[in-house]
C-alpha cells in the first residue's frame, strides 16, 4: 500500500491507528507492506521513529496494539518524494521494485490518496507516467472526499481516474458507510420482520437526518471555503444515510444490488427548483459568539464570504414507498453539541383513546445514534405508571459500546452514485449566488439557533402536525 500525503494529519491521526487494528486482527494480506511519501526527508528508520512518537501521543492505541507497534512499524517504509512534481516519481518506482521481492507482492499496489484534493487529478497520471501501472498485478486506488467541486471538475477528475484504472478499482471513501450503526440500518430494516413492514408512508410520518458539530472548521480554512456544509457533508455523508434508510431490499445484498437500490432513491428525488429551494433549504453561517471566532475570522476564509456552515432542508422522495413523507436533513458546524443520528417518527394511532397528562402525543420513533454512544433507541407508547390512565413512553435502549468491536467493513461510493447527488443538488449553488446575501441568515455562535435555523423548517412541519392530530 502506498500512501501519499505520509506526513500529514490524516496519516497520522485516522490511516495509521486503522492500519493497526487491521494488522492486529491478521487481516492483512501475507505479503502486506506500507510505504508512506511525502515531501518530508524521512528514511525508513526516522519516519517509524515519528509514527510511534505520534501515535503513543494520541493515546488512541489499546494495550495490545501498543505491545504489537513496533511488529506494525517494521512493515512500514518511506520514500520521500514530491507527490506534486511528476520528475520525482522514479524515485518511488525504484522503492517499489527494491522492496517487491522482499515481498512477493506480484505486483499489487493499492495507492491511497491522503493528500489536498489539488493532487487528485495529478497523480493518476504521474504514476502513469512513471511506469507503476503497468502489468502484472492489480493496481487500486483510494481517494477521499471531495470527489471534485462541481459537476464539471467531478466529471473531470472521473475521466481521468476511469483512464487509468477499472471502477471496481477505484475505491472512493465516503466514511459514514464504514460505521457500525450506518452499517446496522440495513440488519434492521432488511434483516428483522418488525420493522420493514411498516417501513413506509403508512407508518412513517417524516424522517430527520442530522449530522452537527460543536466545533468550527479548525485549520480547513483553505478546503471548506470553496466547498460549504452543502458540499462538505449534506452531497456525501448525508445522502449516503438517507439513501440506506429509504432505499428498497436489493435482490441479492452486493455491490451492484446496493448500487442500484442507492441510484433508484436519488432517482426519486423531488426536483430543486428556484422556488423549492427558497420554500425548504436554509443556509446559515456563524459569526463571534461564546468566546469563539466566527466563520469570517477562521485562517484562509475569505472575510466577506458566503459560505454556508449551517444547511437544513427538506426532501422528498417521490417514489411509491416514501410519497408525501418528508425527510428533513440538517448539518452545521458551531452548533451547542455534537451529534449524528436519523430519527424515524412513527404516525400515532389513528385514535387517540388515551391522553397525556400533558401535551400531545407525538407518535412513537425510532432513533439511530449514529455517533456519539453508538446504538439505537425505540420510543413506544405505555401507561404512565399511577393513577388514571395516562399514555406516556418507555425508551429500548441499545448500545454499541456494551460490545466489542473490530474495524467496520469499509464501503464505497461508487462514480454513478457521485454523479447523481451532485447533479441534484446542482441547481442550490447555483441560486446562491445567484440571491447574493438574500438566502443567508448569520447566526451568533451560542444564540439563536433553536428560533432561526436549528429547528427551522422542522417547526412549520410541527405546526401542521398539530392542526392535523
Ligand atoms: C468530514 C467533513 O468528511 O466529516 C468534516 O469534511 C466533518 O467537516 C467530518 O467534521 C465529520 O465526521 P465524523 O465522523 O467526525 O462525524
Amino acid at each position: 500500500m502506498v500512501i501519499f500525503g505520509a506526513s500529514g494529519d490524516l496519516t497520522r491521526r485516522k490511516l495509521m491507528p486503522a492500519l493497526i487494528k487491521i494488522h492486529n486482527g491478521k487481516r492483512f494480506p501475507e505479503h502486506f507492506a506500507i510505504i508512506g511519501c511525502a515531501r518530508t526527508a524521512y528514511t525508513d528508520e526516522t519516519y517509524r521513529a515519528y509514527l510511534k512518537e505520534e501515535l503513543i501521543k494520541f493515546g488512541f492505541l489499546t494495550k495490545e496494539e501498543m505491545e504489537t507497534l513496533d511488529d506494525f512499524l517494521s512493515t512500514v517504509h518511506y520514500q520521500s518524494m514530491d507527490p506534486a512534481d511528476e520528475t520525482t516519481y522514479f524515485l518511488l518506482n525504484d522503492r517499489l521494485k527494491e522492496l517487491s521481492p522482499q515481498y512477493e507482492n506480484n505486483g499489487n499496489y493499492l495507492f491511497y490518496l491522503a493528500t489536498p484534493p489539488l493532487l487528485y487529478e495529478l497523480i493518476p497520471k504521474c504514476l502513469h507516467d512513471a511506469g507503476l501501472l503497468k502489468k502484472p498485478g492489480l493496481k487500486r486506488i483510494i481517494v477521499e472526499k471531495p470527489f471534485g467541486y462541481d459537476l464539471a471538475s467531478a466529471q473531470k477528475l472521473n475521466k481521468i481516474y476511469a483512464a487509468y484504472f477499472k471502477e471496481e478499482d477505484i475505491y472512493r471513501i465516503d466514511h459514514f458507510l464504514g460505521k457500525e450503526t450506518v452499517q446496522n440500518i440495513m440488519v434492521t430494516r432488511f434483516g428483522s420482520t418488525i420493522y420493514e413492514p411498516i417501513w413506509n408512508r403508512n407508518y412513517i410520518d417524516y424522517v430527520e437526518i442530522t449530522a452537527v458539530e460543536n466545533m468550527g472548521i479548525g485549520t480547513r480554512g483553505g478546503y471548506y471555503d470553496g466547498a460549504g456544509a452543502l458540499r462538505d457533508m449534506v452531497q456525501n455523508h448525508l445522502m449516503q444515510l438517507l439513501a440506506i434508510t429509504a432505499m428498497e431490499p436489493p435482490a441479492k445484498f452486493d455491490k451492484n444490488g446496493f448500487r442500484n437500490e442507492v441510484i433508484k432513491v436519488y432517482q426519486s428525488l423531488r426536483p430543486l427548483t428556484d422556488k423549492y429551494i427558497r420554500d425548504n433549504v436554509i443556509r446559515g453561517q456563524y459569526i463571534a459568539g461564546d468566546d469563539r471566532i466566527g466563520y469570517r475570522e477562521e485562517k484562509n476564509v475569505r472575510p466577506d464570504s458566503r459560505t454556508d456552515t449551517y444547511v437544513a432542508m427538506c426532501l422528498y422522495v417521490d417514489n411509491w414507498r416514501w410519497q408525501g413523507v418528508p425527510f428533513y436533513i440538517r448539518t452545521g458546524k458551531q452548533m451547542p453539541t455534537k451529534v449524528t443520528e436519523i430519527v424515524v417518527h412513527f404516525k400515532p394511532a389513528p385514535m387517540q383513546m388515551f391522553q397525556m397528562k400533558e401535551g400531545f402525543y407525538k407518535g412513537e420513533e425510532l432513533i439511530i445514534r449514529i455517533q456519539p454512544d453508538e446504538g439505537i433507541l425505540q420510543r413506544i407508547a405505555m401507561k404512565e405508571p399511577g393513577a388514571g390512565f395516562y399514555m406516556g413512553t418507555m425508551e429500548m435502549d441499545f448500545s454499541y459500546d456494551q460490545h466489542d468491536q473490530e474495524t467496520g467493513m469499509r464501503m464505497y461510493a461508487c462514480w454513478k452514485t457521485v454523479w447523481w447527488v451532485i447533479l441534484h443538488f446542482l441547481p442550490v449553488p447555483m441560486l446562491w449566488t445567484r440571491a447574493g446575501l438574500t438566502l443567508i441568515r448569520f447566526w451568533i455562535i451560542g444564540r439563536s439557533i433553536p428560533k432561526l435555523l436549528f429547528m427551522g423548517i422542522l417547526q412549520e412541519h410541527g405546526d401542521r402536525k398539530k392542526r392535523m392530530y
